[in-house]
């Protein structure tokens, strides 16, 4: 270190999961420099922690009582060109949803213009909301992903960038040919390259099987491989989709497995939803170290079906949570958060009425004594947020936690931020955690640093 190095040094209760999904709270040090967090001590550390680092005691951000850091949130599914239609249009389920809403919008993005607009807003909207990382679907135009790209520089979001690939079953005015899909898809992957900096990477973005030809999925994994690069897309969402899969690529025994036999299943694939999926196939996204991408907002909102996130923590299959904006209604990830709560409860609540289906697919698979289904709480839904997240991307030596040596993407969260959540004087920090999963707001999140930069800093504003 050299004495003019900036440090950023923060002083209170440090929030994070671990391995395991429980919590871990302490109170303690954390300091900064550059993009990372380099140090972590007690509380009773701080004087040498101040001397070690050149820090003046004035530059320490002292927590108050009411707040806490915790890691940056990690958005692994959600579509930036769908965040106009945040809150509308969910009265149809996925297909007509998808003809009738969802590609009438997608195609207004072959306009820069209006790209600018829609990609600024949605990606200062999930920053204010504690979305340090998102993996975006923008749309089939080249140059509009690359305006997403460039957005989430300027605003200093970490991201994954997907140029939406689509050359079957769609509508005459959103369709590629599988060619140019593939050329469309290279040239954007090395002009995101040449942006430079490791904040904002592009991500391989088939959008599902019944818009990607078999050609197309195949070249697209040849890609990925490549290059070592991400990919993402849709699996098992809706009963209809997995029946018309089934028509389409009858040679494969199962959803998942189309995207097996396209090279599309790495440690760095993300499936949005997957909802439906049979035992065989969540043995085969384990097997290849995929995972899954949980998106309760939208499953409920397009009447998708409920995602069993316990069976799938049972299997062994990695899990992160996704807003799926706008299949989901919101593109907070708090809000995912919470529902995956409720989702999970909801799956309890079939089992004990005996409802069978929305119980999720596989029996008897709760953590409790005989066949007690437990469901996900409030620390659950942190990990799927945080390390889970991080996990699904391959990321979890940088991302996910507060520990040393992982990259500085972290929130403040202050409950004196809104009324609902001002502490009475009783709150456990537990407590404090638990009521920001479930009333928590871009008001709570007062602090957002990403890669080490402060990117949102609303500490010295009244929000109630
Ligand atoms: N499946 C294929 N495309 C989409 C999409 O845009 N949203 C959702 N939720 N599912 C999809
Ligand atoms: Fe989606």
């Amino acid at each position: 270190m050299t004495m003019t190095e900036v440090s950023q040094v923060y002083v209170g209760y440090l929030v994070e999961s671990r391995k395991d999904w429980s919590l871990n709270i302490e109170q303690g040090v954390l300091v900064i420099q550059q993009n990372r967090i380099v140090f972590r001590a007690k509380v009773s550390e701080l004087e040498y922690v101040l001397e070690k680092y050149n820090v003046a005691r004035n530059d320490v951000t002292v927590l108050s009582s009411s707040q806490f850091l915790m890691p940056g949130l990690i958005d692994t599914h959600i579509h930036a060109s769908q965040f106009p239609n945040a809150g509308l249009a969910l009265e149809l389920p996925l297909l007509d949803w998808l003809e009738k809403y969802t590609f009438p919008t997608e195609a207004k993005f072959s306009r820069p213009e209006f790209s600018v607009e829609v990609y600024n807003r949605c990606v200062r909207a999930t920053l204010d909301s504690g979305t340090t990382t998102a993996a975006y679907f923008a749309t089939i135009h080249r140059e509009s992903s690359e305006i997403l790209a460039k957005v989430c520089l300027q605003l200093g979001q970490r991201a994954f960038v997907g140029k939406v690939c689509m050359d079957r079953n769609s509508p005459d005015y959103y369709v590629e040919k599988t060619e140019e899909s593939l050329a469309e898809t290279q040239a954007f992957v090395n002009k995101i390259s040449e942006l430079g900096g490791s904040l904002v990477n592009p991500i391989i973005t088939p959008r599902f099987v019944p818009s990607c030809s078999r050609l197309l999925m195949s070249e697209l994994g040849r890609i990925a491989k490549e290059k070592n690069l991400h990919i993402q897309t849709h699996l098992s969402e809706n009963k209809k989709e997995v029946e018309w899969v089934r028509e389409l690529e009858s040679d494969c025994q199962t959803y998942a497995q189309v995207y097996e036999k396209c090279g599309l299943l790495t440690r760095k694939t993300i499936l949005a939803h997957a909802v439906h999926l049979s035992d065989q196939e969540l043995e085969t996204i384990r097997e290849y170290n995929s995972g899954v991408s949980h998106c309760p907002n939208s499953n409920f909102s397009l009447k998708s079906g409920v995602c069993d996130v316990r069976r799938m923590k049972n299997k062994g299959v990695k899990v992160g949570l996704g807003t799926d904006c706008s299949g989901g209604y919101s593109s907070s990830i708090i809000n995912s958060m919470r529902l995956s709560v409720l989702a999970s409860n909801s799956i309890k609540l079939s089992k004990e009425l005996g409802l069978g289906e929305g119980a999720g697919e596989g029996e008897g698979e709760g953590e409790g004594e005989g066949s007690e289904y437990i469901p996900l709480d409030y620390a659950d839904s942190v990990y799927l947020a945080t390390l889970g997240g991080a996990q699904l991307l391959d990321m979890e030596e940088n991302l996910g936690s507060l520990e040393p040596g992982k990259l500085a993407d972290f929130l403040l969260v202050d409950m004196q931020g809104k009324r609902e959540t001002t502490p009475f004087g009783h709150e456990s920090i537990q407590n404090f955690v638990h009521k920001f999963v479930f009333l928590g707001d871009d008001r709570n999140i007062v602090l957002v640093v990403v890669d080490g930069k402060i990117v949102k800093d609303i500490r010295n504003m009244q929000n109630i």
